[in-house]
Formats: structure tokens, C-alpha cells, sequence
């Protein structure tokens, strides 16, 4: 029976850059924090891998444990925070806590996106509660808003700066000018980017965040893979230099509407009007912008990564949890069985950029024009620069169907006359 009065004993499962993070600031705000749950919280247990790994800040190495029997087993444990990233141990581990009667809190995107309905069911069939601010935009209240101040609305649309590597390595070439391996190296120097930087840049952690919004947005489960995804390694820094001439700035934007009675959902690198608020959204910082039926536009902005960030939102979800333990939980999260029907990605209409390499001569233009026209794209803007015996086209089509664009693509890239697509990029209105 969970003492609804005294200190509230915290089980901590990893203890790397995060979860240091998080026992620096529990410990550091605790007056804080107790008066914010109404009682004291104490990390009581942790599971680490090792007890002498370095870390950020310092952790008191006697209650840590290599053994998750022990903290797992642990009856006195109150409330769970799972910071070991990593779709196993960390699922069982959850689903074993949440079978116990026990809630968690997550910062893990991979484990919600991935089994978002095991485990709201699992949390469901003990009165638990699973809590996950820190899975989305790191550091920025996101979740809770969505789900409760946003509760009497309708979400219709979400573009989300998402990443922070990739939206660093943007910026980095946006102002140097430089190219999206030097970007990319600067930022691993500077600690943004990883080692292996493979799940930032080709888009799959911004895949897994946005399943995670639609899922609250939508009320539906939507999961990581059935979120479209293109990462940024094409990307030149001619296309930022045109864009910029065109009057956009190009980011990896992750977007959601509702379309045709499904869900479009889709992470890929797009061109968003300089006098759009993401447009100035500039280095590793994330910001999601909402459009809501009733309540027009929000954006919500802050740092979507680090240690302090991402433990404030994980206190948060703490603090949200102890206010109501030994009370039934508010959050209900059974439209999470209900799979989201996320249209495929042919199915979803936008606008495009593209750059065609051609050979300079008379019909071309008309070549490509008949192309166009014969897949019902219609073209917005064209603009044509000459370089010696080839000229380079750019245009802009209008708002055309996916399925009709990749047509004439396939078409244009048949003919003799282009010698080279090299760059083709979605362009956002609103
Ligand atoms: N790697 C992520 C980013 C942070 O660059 O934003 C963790 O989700």
C-alpha cells in the first residue's frame, strides 16, 4: 500500500548522461520539488551498468546496483525512470513495472514509438500511469499540453523542428555556407552530433518523436515505421543559397495533418518561408509549431536535448505522477489501441522544388513543360541560369499529388535533354 504521505522512493533504471542529469536535479531542487508533489522524492535505487563510469555530475555510488532484480523487486519503490535508451532491456523492464501496479516515466522515443500500445494497455489493466515529456523536444512542455490543454481541441496540423543535430548542421551551412560533411564534423566536434550520427541525419529519431505526437494529436496508435521518412545528406548548400534567393529556408521538418480521413505523416527536408517562425529556429534547438481548430496557431520552442533540459521534463512527469498516487489516473490512453491509418506517402499532396541539369538548347524548356503537363503537376514558378553548354533549371511546382510528381520525375529523368536531377526538395506553405 503506497504511503500517501512520506518520502516517495524513486527507482532510477540508467545513470548516463540523462539520468545523472536527473539525480543532479532532484537533489539540487529538492525543496523545489517537494513542494511541487506535495511530499519529498528520493532516488532511492539505481541501475546502472557500471558503478565507475564517468559521469557528468556526480551520483551517490551506494545505492546503485548492477542487479535489476534488485531495484525491480523492490517494494518500496514508489515511482520508476527509465533513462536507458534502447528498445531492450528498457520494454520489459517497463512492462514489468507497470504489471506491478508501478508507474514510469520515459524519456525513451524508440520505446514509446515503437510499443506506445503495450504499454498504455499494460499501464491500463494496473491503474499505472507511463509518463513521457522528455521522449519529444527534450526540455519543452509538449505532452501535457497536447493532451490536456489542448484536450478540447482539434489538432489539424504539426511541423516540428525535431532534431537538434540535424537542425545544426542546417544552420551550420545556411550561415558558413559549407558543405554537409564539414557541418557534420563540426557539429561531432562540438558534442551535438554522435559518433555515429545515422539515426539524427537520415531522420529516424525525428520519425520515432513524430509517431509519438500524432499518436497524442490523432488519438490513435501510430508507430515509428509508419512514419515517411528522408534524412538530410542530399541537402547542397546551393539549394539553402537558392532558397534563400526564393525566399525559404530549408529544414528537416516533421509533419502531421489530418488528410483524406487518415493521418499524413512524413519527416524529410523542406523549404518553410523565411517569415515562417520555424524559418528563424536556428542551431540544436527544436520547436513545434500546432495548428488547432478552435485555437489557431501555438509553437512551443526550448532545447530538445541535453542532460538538465531533458531531466526538468522528467521531474515534471514526477511531479505529475506523486500528486496523484493512490488516486485512479486522469490520463486515459486507450485510443492508443485504436492503429492510426497513416496514408502512404504517394497519397500526400504538397509543393517541390527542383533542379534539373539540362542541355542548352531550343524545345527543352517545352520538353520539360510537356512532361509536367501530362502529369497534371503544375508549375508555380521556373527559372533558368545557363552554364556553358548545359543550363540549370529551377522551379517550383504548385500543390500536386505525391504519386503525380514521382511520375514525371521518372519521365524527366528518361530524357536526353536532362543530364541530371540533382536536387528535388517539398516546399511547405504554411
Ligand atoms: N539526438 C537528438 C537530437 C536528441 O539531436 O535532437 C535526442 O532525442
Amino acid at each position: 500500500m503506497t504511503d500517501v504521505r512520506g518520502k516517495v522512493n524513486i527507482g532510477l533504471l540508467g545513470c548516463g548522461t540523462i539520468g545523472s542529469g536527473v539525480y543532479h536535479v532532484l537533489t539540487k531542487n529538492a525543496d523545489a520539488l517537494a513542494d511541487s508533489a506535495g511530499r519529498p522524492l528520493s532516488i532511492s535505487r539505481i541501475l546502472v551498468k557500471a558503478v565507475d563510469e564517468p559521469r557528468p555530475f556526480e551520483v551517490d555510488a551506494s545505492i546503485m546496483t548492477t542487479d535489476s532484480r534488485e531495484i525491480l523487486e523492490d517494494e518500496s519503490i514508489d515511482v520508476y525512470i527509465e533513462v536507458m535508451g534502447g528498445l531492450e532491456p528498457a520494454r520489459t523492464f517497463a512492462l514489468e513495472v507497470l504489471g506491478r501496479g508501478k508507474s514510469i516515466v520515459t524519456a525513451n522515443k524508440e520505446l514509446v514509438a515503437h510499443h506506445g500500445r503495450e504499454l498504455m494497455e499494460a499501464a491500463a489493466a494496473t491503474a499505472a500511469q507511463v509518463k513521457f515529456e522528455a521522449a519529444v523536444g527534450g526540455g519543452i512542455p509538449l505532452i501535457r499540453p497536447m493532451e490536456e490543454s489542448l484536450g478540447g481541441d482539434v489538432v489539424q496540423k504539426m511541423l516540428g523542428i525535431v532534431n537538434g543535430t540535424t537542425n545544426y548542421i542546417l544552420t551550420q551551412m545556411s550561415v558558413e555556407g559549407s558543405d554537409y560533411s564539414d557541418a557534420l564534423a563540426e557539429a561531432q566536434k562540438l558534442g551535438y552530433a554522435e559518433a555515429d550520427p545515422t539515426a539524427d541525419v537520415t531522420g529516424i529519431d525525428a520519425a520515432s518523436k513524430l509517431a509519438i505526437l500524432c499518436s497524442i494529436a490523432f488519438k490513435c496508435g501510430v508507430t515509428s515505421d509508419q512514419v515517411y521518412r528522408e534524412g538530410i545528406q542530399a541537402v547542397r548548400p546551393d539549394d539553402i543559397e537558392n532558397a534563400r534567393e526564393l525566399g525559404y529556408a530549408v529544414k528537416l521538418l516533421a509533419i502531421a495533418s489530418r488528410a483524406n480521413g487518415g493521418i499524413s505523416a512524413r519527416v524529410h527536408p523542406t523549404m518553410i518561408p523565411l517569415d515562417h517562425p520555424l524559418a528563424s529556429v536556428s542551431g540544436n534547438f527544436n520547436a513545434i509549431f500546432v495548428i488547432g481548430e478552435s485555437v489557431g496557431e501555438l509553437m512551443f520552442y526550448g532545447q530538445g536535448a541535453g542532460s538538465l533540459p531533458t531531466a526538468t521534463a522528467i521531474l515534471g512527469d514526477v511531479v505529475n505522477i506523486v500528486r496523484s498516487l493512490g488516486r485512479p489516473p486522469v490520463t486515459r490512453r486507450s485510443y492508443w489501441s485504436r492503429p492510426g491509418q497513416v496514408l502512404s506517402i504517394e497519397e500526400t499532396k504538397t509543393r517541390y522544388y527542383m533542379v534539373l541539369k539540362v542541355v542548352d538548347r531550343p524545345g527543352v524548356l517545352a520538353q520539360l513543360a510537356g512532361v509536367f503537363g501530362e502529369q497534371q503537376v503544375s508549375l508555380e514558378s521556373v527559372m533558368q541560369k545557363g552554364i556553358g553548354d548545359s543550363a540549370q533549371i529551377m522551379l517550383i511546382t504548385h500543390e500536386v499529388q505525391e504519386r503525380n510528381f514521382r511520375a514525371a520525375r521518372d519521365s524527366l529523368e528518361k530524357l536526353d535533354s536532362v543530364q541530371e536531377i540533382p536536387s528535388v526538395i517539398r516546399v511547405e506553405s504554411a
